[in-house]
């Protein structure tokens, strides 16, 4: 499928969709403490993206079934909320959740440490947080796509941290999962080239350990093989002529 340019007037509607989902992810991010459980967090986030008129994009997608995307610790996405996962003190903790605004979907993911966490455990989440932004250094109109995956690799491989392979950033739209497919590690090809109007959501997924992931009995939660921390950023960005504009930050 072609790669959708949108109208100054969709542009218009990405923007204010991804300014509601940047202030879901703010309060949610204020509720991470250790004895909440990933359930209550779920339930909260339904609650604040409803208060804005909007839908939960996520919830009965191909049959997930909740709100927001809990992930904790080697959890690397798509974690199913659950009363009985209790946040603990020490834990990292992914949130990824995105909405529908008047037809127009956001998407973006935070990854928090739970009360004091490790220095290992920080500077996972500082790489992965800062290799969105050396991905995004990229993403101009006349580069290529794949710049973005490249300089994300090219970071994140000078800590020794395994890139996620088996998931991957993606365009985002009318639908939530729109061509391009984004990989966060390095590509042979150069990618097709990157036009004003296009909004992609960049999401680099990065393991401590090793990049092998699985998928757990529940059909959802993908979580990291060796069992160490893994951490992910997103953010639904627009390309232009100059600098990306990043939608989902406040
Ligand atoms: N941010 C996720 C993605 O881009 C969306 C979660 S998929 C869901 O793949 F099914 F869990 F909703
Ligand atoms: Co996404």
């Amino acid at each position: 499928m072609a790669v959708s340019i949108k109208s100054e007037r969709e542009i218009e509607l990405m923007r204010e969709s991804c300014k509601i989902l940047a202030k879901v992810h703010d309060e949610l991010g204020k509720a991470i403490k250790p004895g909440i459980s990933t359930w209550e967090i779920d339930r909260l986030g339904e609650k604040l993206i409803r208060s804005y008129d909007c839908i939960p994009n996520f919830l009965n997608y191909n049959g997930y079934p909740a709100s927001i995307c809990v992930s904790v610790n080697e959890e690397v996405v798509h974690g199913i909320p659950s009363k009985h996962r209790i946040l603990k003190e020490g834990d990292i903790v992914s949130l990824d959740a995105g909405l529908i605004y008047k037809g127009y979907h956001s998407d973006a993911a935070r990854t928090y440490g739970v009360g004091k966490v490790s220095p290992q455990v920080q500077q996972l989440m500082d790489v992965t947080k800062q290799s969105f932004f050396e991905g995004i250094k990229m993403a101009k109109a006349g580069n290529h796509l794949y710049d973005i995956s490249n300089a994300i690799d090219d970071y994140v491989s000078k800590f020794g941290y395994g890139i996620v392979r088996d998931l991957v950033g993606h365009g985002i739209g009318t639908s939530l999962h729109e061509d391009p497919q984004i990989p966060n590690f390095r590509q042979k090809r150069k990618g097709i080239r990157l036009e004003p109007g296009m909004t992609l959501a960049v999401e680099p997924m990065i393991n401590m350990g090793r990049c092998d992931v699985e998928w757990l009995s529940d059909d959802w939660t993908v979580v990291a093989q060796d069992g160490l921390p893994s951490a992910h950023y997103e953010n639904t960005i627009l390309i232009t002529q100059g600098e990306p504009e990043i939608l989902t930050l406040l």
